[in-house]
């Protein structure tokens, strides 16, 4: 009998007859062969059907069998250099689970709308499905590299009295008759736990109520936020970029078929060691009011008229073929590098527009304004690895964040800015360590101060320097999958305009 196996295990079947459980994704006929591609959520597999080596029934069947019918296939793994992951298993047999017609989502261009109201079968395009896989991985990282370097695991709650972030941003819920929200962040309460563990961690879902319809924007997304005591600024600083190094690192290692899949290149990852740049805030202000960054976006206006051409041109070019007479090999193909031009035109034509009035924001940015969207963009365009900007107004920052003693008008923190365009993944910060600094900022902010008791109760009872940070998973997985959008990274994305389902 032949052993059931996954494609994403056949490189160690060769020659061996196997029996794999999935999905019909893609089908074409020539004559007596047919091919099937199959995927079983492991990966994609060409499956050769022979019309004499099969059953006849069967062949009928499996030729006309519609995309995402539910089969098993039973055939032996052979090397294959023209078909996706070099392999493909020669057929014997076949048994059909379920047939289905009329899939609704097909190789031809599908807009976000009606993608995302199809989310439940949407996963299963390529595309998701390499995003989902990749997220997966750096979700492993994080967890392992904080595992291995001493973290304990602390999950924080949910339901909430305290605001972590701006009090803008909660959801009200009504809690036996009391007023809770969710949790913005878990830092209040991993701040008690990092004094009776040292290091800890949290990592869960967190949520923000924030008026925002950017692409960096969610109203769910998940945060891994790691808090040590007995630490300073720099320190943090170093553990950020050797967490983020060893997240880059491991997926570029262990997702090499859904990289490629995504058709990102995954050596430029290699580039991404310690140190990173690091800038103040006073000195990325200065940056974006420079003769530099005007020159900077001058120049990147031009590379996108450039760019702009060459995928019109691309585009144009294919869809002058489409009236011919083409294979269905060919014409799928077409359809499936037209969707992907299609949304690389549509990103280009975006940036083109947003190019004028970020160059102005950036040249009255003042200081005292927290790090808007396209300023965070320019600056983390002009390197290649990722950039800390540290020391933000105080003003600009949450209550919670140490003041620099040596500079009252600022506080110890970091955002780290992704390169190439991603913007601010981590934000953390050194901690108010001193009860009365700490209560004062707790009433200019206006919070009530009945529910920061334990929070400042912390300060009383073995006071010390400590600090963490928070590292939001999807705009990782953005930055790395080259995904614009945050939403298609995480299954099921919580907008603020719109829930599908
Ligand atoms: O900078 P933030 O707000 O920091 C905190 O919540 C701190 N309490 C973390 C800490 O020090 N323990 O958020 C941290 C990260 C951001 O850098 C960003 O990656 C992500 O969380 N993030 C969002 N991701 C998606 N949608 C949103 N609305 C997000 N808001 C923040
Ligand atoms: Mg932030």
């Amino acid at each position: 009998m032949a052993e059931q196996a996954r494609i994403g295990q056949l490189k160690d079947k060769v020659g061996r007859e196997v029996k794999l459980a999935g999905w019909l994704y893609n089908s074409r006929s020539s004559g007596r062969i047919l091919f099937l591609i199959v995927r079983d959520g492991t990966g994609l597999c060409q499956c050769v059907v022979e019309k004499d080596r099969i059953d006849r029934d069967v062949f009928a069947r499996l030729k006309s069998l519609g995309q995402e019918s539910s089969l098993t296939v039973t055939g032996l793994v052979r090397i294959e250099g023209r078909s996706p992951g070099g392999l493909e298993l020669a057929l014997t047999g076949a048994e059909i689970l379920q047939e289905t017609s009329g899939y609704p989502i097909t190789p031809k261009a599908h807009g976000t709308d009606f993608l995302l109201r199809h989310r439940h079968l949407h996963l299963r395009s390529q595309r998701q499905w390499a995003i989902g896989r990749i997220r997966h991985t750096i979700v492993d990282a994080a967890r392992r590299f904080l595992n291995e370097n001493g973290f304990v695991l602390v999950d924080t709650p949910i339901l909430t009295p305290v605001a972590g972030e701006e009090s803008e941003s909660l959801f009200k819920v009504d809690y036996f008759g009391t007023s809770l929200h969710l949790a913005q962040t878990g830092q209040l309460y991993l701040e008690a736990a990092a004094a009776a563990y040292g290091r800890v961690y949290c990592f869960g879902p967190t949520f923000r109520a924030e008026k925002s319809k950017t692409r960096r924007h969610l109203a769910e997304f998940w945060m891994v936020e790691p808090e040590v005591a007995f630490v300073d600024l720099e320190q943090l600083l170093e553990l950020a970029e050797r967490f983020v190094c060893s997240i880059v690192h491991r997926a570029a290692a262990e997702c090499n078929v859904e990289f490629e899949a995504l058709g990102a290149d995954t050596r430029t990852f290699e580039k991404i060691r310690p140190p990173f740049a690091r800038l103040t805030y006073t000195e990325a202000a200065e940056l974006l009011r420079s003769e530099k960054t005007r020159d900077f976006l001058a120049s990147q206006l031009e590379r996108l008229m450039d760019r702009r051409n060459v995928t019109a041109g691309r585009i144009a070019e294919i869809e002058s073929r489409q009236g011919q007479p083409l294979k269905q090999r060919r014409k799928d193909a077409d359809a499936a590098e037209l969707i992907e031009l299609r949304r690389r035109l549509a990103e280009i034509d975006a940036a083109v527009r947003n190019n004028p009035r970020h160059a102005e924001l950036a040249a009255d940015f003042e200081w005292g304004k927290d790090l808007g969207g396209s300023d965070e963009t320019i600056i983390s365009r002009m390197y290649e690895k990722p950039v800390f900007v540290t020391h933000y107004p105080k003003q600009a920052k949450a209550f919670y964040m140490k003041t620099d003693r040596s500079n009252e008008k600022v506080v110890l923190n970091f955002d780290l800015l992704a390169p190439v365009g991603f913007g601010e993944i981590i934000g953390g910060s050194v901690r108010e360590d001193d009860r009365a600094r700490l209560l004062a900022r707790i009433e200019q902010q206006q919070l009530d101060v009945e529910n920061y008791r334990w929070y400042l109760d912390l300060r009383k009872h073995g006071s010390v320097p400590h600090g963490g940070f928070g590292l939001g998973v999807e705009r990782t997985v953005a930055w790395l999958t080259g995904e614009r959008h945050i939403r298609q990274c995480i299954a099921f994305p919580r907008m603020m305009d719109r829930v599908y389902l």
